[in-house]
């Protein structure tokens, strides 16, 4: 070929270039390997190339070349790309005999001005640049075809294999067996995907001294020149051939190949599977180079031209054999706008989402424990130093040292950090020159060696391996999970306890909750303070050896889908990582300063929440406590069908009851169908004050009577007249005795009964204290208006009145010509599991019945039902208006809360729940002297605590005692009773078996604290 090189003189040129295009100028020759090229300036300034081609190249070809930039010219002017200048008879092309006989093609060409590529220092901003004009230069020539665009080039990408039939020109083993492996995946995993990529003419040649940049600025891509290597060929090659050039001696070449594919992909958007073939693609250029290279100097022993680029060649290829191949596609990907794998952002989104349906991974949820930083993030701390300096005992037992101070359980190392402890050459990167991997890409959980940890999702085992090496994991284990709707990744422990290394092989399956493995000590664990690394794949194809646990800070967006954060597979709230809003102490100031000041507080140290999940609340620095307290958000915090029920009714329309809408009437008929038959007419307010107030109004108006008779230590409401019938408040602190028309009765406590009366006769004796109140009224020539009661009086100690006791009490005050009120606010909506109501529990039908709290989930609604007769007499000309009371969005939302409950029957759930805490409580009464009697059903449950089973002296500072320790310990309860000595629990409906235990392990490590001599 090289014989048929034009060989001009710059005479016999500068008459070539007179006779073709009535130009002349200097001529000065320009490097060019097959072909002669001269810089021709005029006398003006105008600056062209002349171009005498090889003359063994085909006709067509030049044709090629001459109607490509002229397609060019026509689609793409503004590109800078040579021009062609028409000869003088307006041909693209020319041509000339030479003294040889060969006949040579001539071209002139504008020069474009710049500096070669190759000669900057090739920055991200020039690559992207660079891309961006190969993506506009082959956009343009979508849809350009020419025959001699159908060549058969060595350096066409889908004719890389080749580079096998030349192996045997390179000599050194090492490099033979370096290029095979290339070329091996080459064969199988790239070269039966090229055919059926999209195709098209490409420049084919966009090494560094074919771009030009700004003379001054060298950011700026100037010019793309030589059109000699373009072909029609896959256009992912076009983007492969520039990164493999771009990347020759750069620091960090995959990150030059994701800029110019960035670049390329703004203007021809590239697709994943030209991506995913990028890297061996680039390599496959490199090993084309080079073993070309290799079998010309076999030829023609030193032509320096030949050698350009080879050594660069060869060590870009070994950086690329070095590097795992698909992280290097993870970031060419990342860097066209694709996730770092495919579906890895779906699968961190599916784990967003799905985070309450996991099982914890310890005993409890994560979140559950009081947690805090581990400071390997700060390389001054005493710790990280110790760490580092491979002494890790020192180093736990500063942190167990610190966690006895401030109650920490768990140390955190979050993902992303940046810590200084990795020191191993192993840590050095292998995609960026002279950089470390520093970012943590697991989330650490410190904890007690022999900690066990469970799987949060069915798993399968696929591989558990032992690394002897300091600093390794100790034992590793990773498991695939394939849960539904995901798709699978794998999570991988590391610094485990060697006995999961007998226990469990690869294939092995795990169903959700099962033990994992327990955290390892020091000896076995690499020598690190007992932790666990925790960590998600998002890419299967990756083994446990090929995941890294720290990478580059460069590719950390990156790393954030390959290896996203666990934190949501572990159960760690968000607010662990960002805080905001006021501080509890500025909460408590303020609220001491704007607030009524006997607005109370929960515990000495108040806590501040900032969301409700279900079952959980979770406090300002991301602790989950479990609630089992507040029964108002009945169905769970924040329970989906209840936000989209009210956020798509407040979005629609909210107005009074003096309009017609559906919501109310529907609700009212869902309501009442709850209640006995009589029940049937209800009245909508907006808490359970307000109802039992309207019930009072009603109960006047009815019985023309204003006398009540109540049960000591009962709480019915926070209006004045509510207080006054609630000698919870009226007989205590701030209160002023019972005013006359209040009767108070006894509490029917059974657990309190005089000794001497037996069991069976409490219902009756107890009813006899309503009867001497009736009787005192009626000493005054009065009569009872109503009797009011909780179904199972709560504030009075989660009291359940003996079976028939208000049979006997409705009947003594019906007979007296009062009504019967129950307030269900506390103890409705099937919280008793076995009905929807407790007054049904002792088989009566109340003639009103008041509900609030439950009702709405948290939403402020309550309602009074009552019956048609006290209704018609209620109606005695007054209005009944309340301006928000039944409003379309409440109604729209206790329709949800009915939905709720039913359909997911949680009443049955309430009561299977509920007797499995009473069976396990009357378990641990037998182990707790303390625990004087257990009280409940459905999920409405109490403890009493004595000093003394027998006096029953109350426990009260044991049972704060109890409650305080809970909270320390991530549960919320309360104390109740008149001697404050009843633990108080009405957790959500949707209490789980789990959940359950949760409750007893903590009970039970509380009663255990407390009650130690
Ligand atoms: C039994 C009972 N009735 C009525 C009320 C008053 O309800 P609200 O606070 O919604 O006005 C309460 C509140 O604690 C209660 O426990």
């Amino acid at each position: 070929m090289l014989d048929t090189a034009p060989q001009y003189s710059l005479t016999d040129a500068a008459s070539l270039l007179k006779s073709h295009y009535g130009l002349s100028g200097d001529l000065s020759p320009l490097n060019s390997e097959r072909d002669q090229n001269f810089k021709v300036t005029t006398a003006e300034g105008k600056i062209f190339i002349l171009k005498i081609i090889n003359a063994s190249e085909p006709v067509v070809e030049s044709r090629f070349q001459t109607a490509l930039l002229g397609h060019i010219r026509d689609h793409a002017g503004h590109l800078p790309v040579p021009h062609i200048v028409p000869t003088l008879k307006g041909d693209s092309l020319a041509d000339t005999l030479s003294v040889n006989g060969d006949v040579h093609n001539i071209r002139l060409v504008g020069w474009v001005d710049g500096l070669p590529l190759a000669e900057s220092s090739r920055s991200l901003q020039a690559l992207e640049g660079l891309g961006e004009l190969l993506g506009q230069f082959d956009a343009a020539l979508q849809g350009f075809m020419h025959a001699g665009a159908l060549r058969d080039l060595d350096w066409d990408m889908t004719n890389a294999g080749r580079s096998k039939d030349r192996l045997h020109f390179v000599k050194n083993t090492d490099d033979r067996a370096l290029l095979e492996r290339f070329i091996a995946r080459f064969e199988t995993q790239v070269a039966p995907k090229l055919g059926t990529l999209r195709s098209g003419v490409i420049h084919n040649d966009a090494n560094d001294w074919n771009v030009l940049v700004g003379n001054d600025n060298h950011d700026v891509i100037a010019g793309l020149i030589d059109f000699g290597d373009a072909l029609y060929t896959p256009v992912i090659a076009e983007v492969a051939i520039a990164a493999a050039y771009a990347g020759l001696d750069h620091d960090a070449p995959i990150s030059a190949a994701a800029a110019i594919a960035k670049g390329f992909h703004k203007y021809y958007p590239l697709r994943e599977e030209e991506l995913n073939l990028l890297y061996d693609l680039i390599a496959m250029r490199l090993v084309t180079s080079v073993t070309i290279s290799a079998s010309r100097h076999a030829e023609a022993e030193d032509n320096p031209y030949l050698a350009i680029s080879e050594k660069p060649a060869w060590d870009f290829l070994r950086k690329l054999d070095r590097m795992e191949p698909l992280f290097a596609t993870a970031i060419l990907r990342k860097a066209c706008g694709f996730d770092a794998v495919s579906g890895a952002s779906a699968t961190v989104n599916w784990l967003k989402n799905n985070r309450s349906k996991l099982l914890p991974l310890l005993d409890k949820p994560v979140a559950a424990y009081p947690a805090e930083l581990v400071p390997y993030g700060d390389p001054t701390h005493p710790m990280t130093i110790k760490s580092a300096e491979e002494q890790p005992v020192i180093a736990q037992a500063m942190w167990e040292e610190h966690c006895a101070v401030t109650g920490t359980e768990v140390g955190i190392g979050p993902w992303g950090e940046e810590r200084t402890v990795y020191a191993g050459t192993m840590f050095e990167s292998k995609l960026v020159k002279g950089k470390r991997r520093t970012c943590h890409l697991g989330l650490d959980l410190f904890m007690a060696s022999g900690t066990p940890l469970y799987t949060p999702l069915d798993a399968i085992v696929r591989s558990v391996d032992i690394e002897p090496d300091p600093l390794g994991y100790g034992c590793l284990i990773t498991l695939e999970h394939r849960p539904e709707g995901c798709a699978p990744f794998i999570s991988l422990w590391g610094h485990l306890a060697h006995e999961a290394g007998n226990r469990l092989k690869a294939g092995d399956i795990l169903k959700a909750g099962g033990l994992v493995a327990y955290m390892g000590d020091e000896t076995e664990n690499g020598h690190w303070a007992p932790h666990l690394h925790l960590q998600i794949c998002t890419d299967t194809r990756l083994t446990a050896m090929d995941i890294i646990g720290v990478g580059e800070e460069a590719y950390l967006d990156v790393w954030a889908e390959l290896f996203p954060d666990a934190r949501n597979f572990a159960g760690m709230a968000e607010e662990f990582y960002q805080q905001s809003g006021r501080s509890k102490e500025e909460i408590v100031a303020m609220r001491r300063e704007m607030l009524l000041p006997n607005l109370s507080i929960s515990y000495e140290d108040p806590i501040k929440f900032v969301r409700g999940d279900g079952v959980w609340l979770i406090d300002h620095k991301g602790r989950a406590y479990l609630d089992c307290f507040n029964n108002v958000c009945h169905i769970g915090h924040a329970h989906p069908a209840v936000v989209e029920a009210m956020a798509k009714q407040a979005s629609t329309l909210n107005t009074n009851t003096r309009y017609l809408h559906d919501n109310i009437v529907a609700y009212a008929e869902r309501l009442t169908a709850t209640l006995p038959d009589n029940l049937t007419v209800a009245g909508f307010t907006n808490s359970g004050s307000e109802a039992n107030s309207l019930a009072l109004r009603m109960m006047r108006v009815h019985t023309g009577r204003e006398n009540a008779v109540v049960l000591d230590w009962s709480y019915h409401g926070t209006t004045q007249e509510l207080i006054d019938i609630s000698p919870y408040k009226f007989n205590r602190k701030g209160g002023k005795g019972a005013k006359p028309h209040v009767y108070v009765a006894k509490v029917p406590d059974s657990y309190r009964a005089p000794k001497d009366w037996a069991p069976e006769d409490h219902a009756r004796l107890y009813a006899e204290s309503v009867a001497e109140q009736i009787a005192l009224m009626q000493a005054k020539g009065e009569g009872p208006g109503f009797f009011i009661a909780e179904s199972i009086p709560s504030v009075a100690g989660q009291v359940f009145m003996p079976d028939g006791y208000l049979k006997h009490v409705y009947k003594m005050i019906r007979d007296a010509g009062g009504i019967c009120i129950a307030d269900e606010v506390q103890v409705g909506f099937g919280r008793v599991g076995s009905h929807w109501w407790a007054f049904e529990t002792q088989d009566v039908t109340p003639d009103i019945v008041t509900m609030g709290k439950p009702i709405g989930d948290g939403h402020p609604m309550a309602a009074m039902v009552t019956t048609r007769e006290i209704a018609d007499s209620f109606n005695n000309g007054m209005e009944y208006f309340n301006t928000f009371g039944g409003n379309p969005v409440s109604c729209a939302v206790g329709l949800a809360v009915l939905d709720v409950i039913e359909s997911q029957n949680l009443r049955g759930n309430a009561l299977t729940i509920g007797n499995y805490l009473m069976d396990s409580f009357r378990e641990m009464q037998n182990r707790y002297e303390v625990i004087g009697d257990v009280r409940g059903l459905g999920l409405f449950l109490g403890i009493e605590l004595v000093n003394d089973r027998y006096t029953k002296e109350p426990a009260t500072n044991i049972a704060r005692a109890v409650c305080n320790v809970a909270r320390r310990r991530g549960i919320l309860m309360g104390t109740e009773g008149p001697f404050d000595n009843v633990l108080k629990m009405r957790p959500p409906m949707i209490f789980s078996k789990a959940n359950a235990d949760h409750l007893l392990n903590v009970l039970d490590e509380a009663f255990a604290e407390v009650t130690k001599k």
